[in-house]
């Protein structure tokens, strides 16, 4: 494993994140049981991961906090998050102290890492930071968390609206920002920023559905290509991304995108979420090789930079 530094909080962390959301949740929608996944975070962990993120509507947390009765609680960062604002209902203070507390209940810890608040939207950002956040630095004056976070939600903010605001708000010490080959917005809208002040970076969206689906990216590029918004050549093939696989190269198109994102400039973290430990195993080991070559690098900037809200699908109903 490599590791590497959460900006400026002093936290040294595995460069591969394990994510407990998404749409695998370790595991737990395709039917493993709660033991199950909590032996794949173990694995993760014998892999050299040292950081995990869960959130209370993963239903992860219970899992994790099996996980770490293994280990000692200070060998790996934890990360959770609470809803400031959800199905047209704000979050009180004291529901969020609520929503910490029961987090550190079903992970039988009495620290939180990274304390996040979650898929922040950019008219929620003015509650966030004036109503929630001094409450948290209260939070963490009593040792209950570390380090203050806040999640964008891509779904919705395709240009990162609410962290480019936050990035002059010195409170937030760490941001999860979405970012992936075909949404490369972050790279000026919020890198150039953290990497300035010294913010972490957690980076979701690297693969998501998009890129372990190959037929669906010839789709979104047919459909792209129709309305002029990428080269014609990329609307008609069926391998779109076939150029990234060669010698020298990815060997697929799951690993091109791991690689993509943990290479740019300003990730700290790349989270990847999976119930499956072959993916795991794989998905580590492609976070663990170089750089894709600067000529792939520079052609995926030109082909694809300019795209916005590509491939950032949310869960059926609510996203996040
Ligand atoms: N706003 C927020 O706060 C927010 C939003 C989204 C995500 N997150 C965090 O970010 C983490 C990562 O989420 P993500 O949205 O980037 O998606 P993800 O969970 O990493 O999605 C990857 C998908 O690809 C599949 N996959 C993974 N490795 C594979 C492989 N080697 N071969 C084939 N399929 C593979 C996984 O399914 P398998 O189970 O089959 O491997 C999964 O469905 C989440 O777990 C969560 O912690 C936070």
């Amino acid at each position: 494993m490599q590791y590497t530094s959460l900006g400026k909080t002093g936290l040294r962390v595995s460069v591969a994140g394990l994510g407990t959301g998404g749409f695998s949740r370790m595991g737990l929608k395709t039917g493993k049981t709660e033991d199950e996944a909590a032996r794949l975070i173990l694995d993760a962990v014998d892999l050299g991961i040292t950081f995990i993120d869960t959130a209370p509507p993963y239903g992860t947390e219970g899992v994790v906090g099996r996980a770490l009765k293994s280990i000692p609680r200070q060998s790996v960062a934890v990360a959770t998050k609470a809803f400031i604002h959800r199905n047209d209902e704000w979050s009180t203070p004291d529901r969020v102290i609520a929503s910490l507390d029961n987090s550190l209940r079903l992970m039988g810890t009495d620290y939180i890492d990274v304390f996040n608040l979650h898929g922040v939207e950019p008219h929620e950002y003015d509650y966030a930071l004036n109503t929630i956040a001094p409450v948290l630095i209260e939070q963490k004056r009593k040792g209950k968390i570390r380090h203050i976070g806040l999640t964008e939600n891509p779904i919705v903010d395709f240009t990162n609206v609410t962290l480019k605001r936050a990035l002059y708000d010195p409170v937030w010490e760490v941001f999860m920002v979405g970012f992936h080959m075909m949404h490369q917005g972050a790279r000026a809208n919020v890198f150039a920023g953290t990497r300035e002040k010294g913010i972490g970076t957690l980076l979701m969206f690297a693969v998501r559905s998009i890129f372990a689906d190959p037929p669906r990216v010839a789709r979104e590029m047919k459909e792209l290509a129709a309305k002029g918004l990428v080269e014609p050549w990329l609307g008609a093939t069926d391998d779109p991304l076939g150029f990234l696989v060669h010698d020298g190269g990815a060997a697929n198109m799951i690993e091109a995108a791991y690689r993509f994102a943990r290479h740019e400039p300003g990730v700290d973290v790349v989270l990847f979420g999976t119930g499956d430990a072959s993916h795991l195993r794989t998905n580590v080991a492609s976070l663990l090789k170089p750089p894709l070559p600067d000529a792939d690098r520079t052609k995926l900037a030109a082909l694809f930079g300019h795209l916005t809200g590509v491939g950032l699908d949310g869960h059926q109903g609510r996203s996040r």
